[in-house]
């Protein structure tokens, strides 16, 4: 067995090995990244040099990091092209067509569509000059490398060539850690503030649903208050609560620096059929199937009904099993799949870490509603950060059918992330004074 065999085994990372255990549900992004990952895969068995080590007749790491970067440069560039073709394609049949006849679409069957381009080639390289994947003898491009690309590149797509006018944050693992609370230390905040300074709409679209305004301040203080002190704007910044269902906008004045926006303001007309009667067949159905679920995987759990959703959560200091929250997610979707009452509005059951909750709507509406709550803006120029992208109980994957999205995996990442939109934002503006001056 080669090298690369053993280390793939010993390196799979968790949504990898998620991946594999639900593969009947592949979802477009994950097997879109292990198929590049697939195709880096073949110039690093040829070229790496794991004998290096001890045999020094053989290239040294400076010449192979040189040959493989060369040789994935390449590959990005094609897969580059692959989705400018795939786009073309999509223009043709419309942005929501699934029949999609493009080569990429024949290579990778559950590939989405895309709202912008993405330059792979260029944030290959700025990832292999922070991660050296090229240098590297034992480890080929992993998932996690090539996530961290696609996110690059979206990134500098949509500063580079498109317009970023809304970054929506997911809550838990994307700004605070799970279960915790946005306070004043959080080095997103001095990120999101360049943000809002640059004219950048926030949007905070998270699956906790409260109706009271303290209870989000509650979890988001750190940040209000910081905006409060430096004087943004009232209605800048918005929290979409229960993926979809509660708006707040924030207003320096209010109690607690958060006023609730009426529906009527905010909500697209397909959400007309979300009235009290659909809403409440829906969460009985879901609330039943997550009850056959406790009893039959014998849960020490209580359940959770509220308004706009219903959900399970165990005793504090209890943890449940991943595949015990998975196996609810997916006995509880299936269930509420074949009820009369999900065709009439759309529904999310997901794996919040150690609860499973099900909300009326997705994040896809929650982001579409705040992209008209900011006057209209397009999904090429909306960006939403999260962390769960899997399709087995995941709630962001949702959004990417409203907008681009950058998949990060802590809030680190989605710092990380920022502070690149922030470095390409003043390369952008530099070279724009350059050939004005010009
Ligand atoms: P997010 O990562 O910001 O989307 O937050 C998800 C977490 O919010 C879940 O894991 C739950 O622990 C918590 N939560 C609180 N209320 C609700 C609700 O009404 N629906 C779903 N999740 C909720
Ligand atoms: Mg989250």
């Amino acid at each position: 067995m080669t090298t690369r065999y053993r280390v793939e085994y010993a390196l799979k990372e968790r949504p990898v090995r998620k991946y594999i255990y639900f593969q009947v549900m592949a979802f477009a992004d994950t097997e879109l990244i292990e198929w590049i990952k697939g195709l880096l895969a073949v110039p690093f068995v040829l070229l790496s040099q794991p004998t290096n080590i001890h045999e020094d007749d053989k290239p040294t790491v400076a010449q192979m990091a040189q040959s493989a970067h060369d040789r994935y440069s390449q590959i990005m560039k094609d897969v580059e092209d692959l989705i400018i073709d795939h786009i073309a394609h999509q223009k043709r049949g419309g942005l929501w067509s699934t029949d999609t006849k493009s080569k990429l679409k024949l290579l990778v069957p559950s590939v989405g569509n895309f709202f912008t381009h993405l330059p792979l080639k260029d944030a290959f390289e700025f990832q292999d000059r922070r991660r050296f994947i090229s240098n590297r003898r034992f480890v080929a491009p992993s998932f996690n490398d090539i996530r961290l690309i696609l996110n690059t590149a979206q990134a500098m797509s949509l500063v580079r060539t498109s317009r970023l006018e809304l970054v929506t944050f997911d809550g838990d693992v994307t700004l605070y850690d799970d279960g915790q609370s946005l306070t004043p230390d959080n080095p997103c905040i001095p990120r999101i503030l360049h943000l809002l300074k640059k004219g950048v709409r926030i949007g905070i679209v998270t699956a906790a649903g409260y109706t009271e305004e303290s209870k989000y301040y509650g979890r988001l203080y750190g940040l209000l208050d910081a905006l409060a002190e430096n004087d943004i704007p009232a209605h800048q910044l918005v929290v979409m609560g229960g993926e979809a269902n509660f708006l707040f906008a924030y207003t320096p004045h209010a109690e607690h620096r958060l006023e609730r926006i009426a529906p009527e303001v905010w909500q697209l007309p397909e959400m007309s059929t979300w009235t009290e009667e659909n809403i409440k067949n829906l969460l009985d159905v879901a609330e039943s199937a997550l009850k056959q679920c406790v009893s039959a995987l014998n849960m020490p759990v209580s359940v959770l009904r509220k308004s706009r959703a219903v959900g399970i959560y165990p005793p504090a200091g209890v943890k449940l099993a991943r595949e015990q929250l998975e196996e609810t997610v997916l006995v509880v979707q299936r269930i509420l799949e074949m009820s009369p009452a999900a065709k009439k509005i759309p529904f999310c059951a997901f794996n919040g870490g150690n609860d499973v909750f099900v909300d009326i709507g997705d994040k896809s509406w929650g982001v579409m509603a705040c992209q008209r709550y900011f006057g209209g803006i397009e999904g090429g120029r909306s960006l939403h950060v999260g962390d769960q992208f899997l399709s087995a109980g995941a709630n962001d994957f949702k959004a990417r059918l409203a907008c681009t999205t950058a998949w990060i995996a802590s809030p680190a990442e989605t710092v990380a992330l920022l502070d690149e939109v922030q470095d390409l934002s003043a390369a952008r503006g530099r070279s724009h004074s350059l050939s004005g001056g010009a």
